[in-house]
């Protein structure tokens, strides 16, 4: 019979072996020709099968809507920073990444983590949001450095009105909006930001598309598939602000010194 040397790699999402490459098994002339975009191509790539094109609607709004929030956040801030001391495309675009985790765009995936947890187990917004403060964790998902209950996230509104139209179900979306309603009713700045609202909307396509098992959806929520829809996003707009400081010329920073307390 055969004889199969062993591989030191498996993979099982593309192959380039044909005579063009695959995507989950999709032909790449088959991805053009029927009018795919990039939505589809990470339902390929990371979920590995084709998603309804709600769902990949959905996806493709996270990503236009997370592209930037402006030169003043961490992860652009960053960027700047590099772009201005000469440094090329790419090390502005990772300086500027690394800064993405549990406090910036990186909480989606806890998020998700969290309020599934909560609503499965059938736990009341106040036991939820008591339970977290008695740990002494934040609520992944709430809280914003500027937004208030007074001046909503639209990112936020925007993603809702999708899934509210869209969405067969939006059970965790609705949790998440209740826990919001409780820690509102605590502090104007705890609101739901866009990586809750991303995180609970995912949850609801998860389950709601009847694409994904009980047991897919928990690794998906268990491995951390979602933050890389703000990795993946927030890189356009590194790469634009890169673009523009290199186009400005602008020189060398350093922060004041008057902006900084100095002290023992
Ligand atoms: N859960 C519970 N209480 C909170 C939360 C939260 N998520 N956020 C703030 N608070 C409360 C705390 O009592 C906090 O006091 P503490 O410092 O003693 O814990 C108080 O509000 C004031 O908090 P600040 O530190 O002033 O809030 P700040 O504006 O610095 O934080 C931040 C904003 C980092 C977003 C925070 O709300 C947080 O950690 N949220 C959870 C993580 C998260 O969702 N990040 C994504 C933000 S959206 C984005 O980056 C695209
Ligand atoms: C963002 O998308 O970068 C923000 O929500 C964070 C911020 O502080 O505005």
């Amino acid at each position: 019979g055969k004889v199969r040397a062993p591989t030191h790699i498996i993979s099982t999402i593309s192959d380039d072996r044909g005579e063009e490459p695959c995507y989950a098994g999709v032909p790449m002339s088959s991805i053009v020709e029927r009018g795919y975009g990039v939505g589809d191509v990470i339902s390929l790539l990371w979920f590995k099968r084709s998603l309804p094109r709600y769902c990949t609607h959905f996806i493709e709004i996270c990503i236009m809507l997370c592209a930037d929030h402006g030169p003043c956040v961490s992860g652009a801030h960053n960027t700047i920073v590099t772009a201005r001391a000469g440094k090329d495309l790419v090390s502005s675009l990772v300086s500027g990444l690394l800064t993405i985790g549990p406090r910036f765009g990186g909480a989606i995936d806890d998020a998700a983590r969290y309020f599934k947890d909560a609503h499965d187990r059938g736990l009341t917004p106040y036991e939820f949001v008591e339970g977290m403060k008695k740990k002494g964790i934040r609520v992944p998902g709430i809280g914003h450095r500027i937004k208030r209950g007074d001046n909503r996230d639209k990112r936020v509104e925007l993603l809702q009105r999708f899934a509210r139209t869209h969405f067969p179900s939006v059970k965790y979306m609705e949790y998440a909006v209740q826990v919001e309603t409780y820690t509102l009713s605590k502090a104007n700045n705890l609101v739901l930001n866009v990586d809750g609202a991303i995180g609970s909307l995912f949850l609801d396509l998860l389950a709601g598309s009847g694409m994904f098992s009980k047991q897919e959806i928990d690794e998906i929520v268990e491995i951390g598939y979602l933050n890389g829809l703000f990795v993946l996003a927030r890189s356009i707009g590194l790469i634009g602000h890169t673009f523009d400081q290199k186009r400005l010329k602008q020189p060398l920073y350093r922060h004041p010194w008057e902006d900084v307390l100095y002290t023992k």
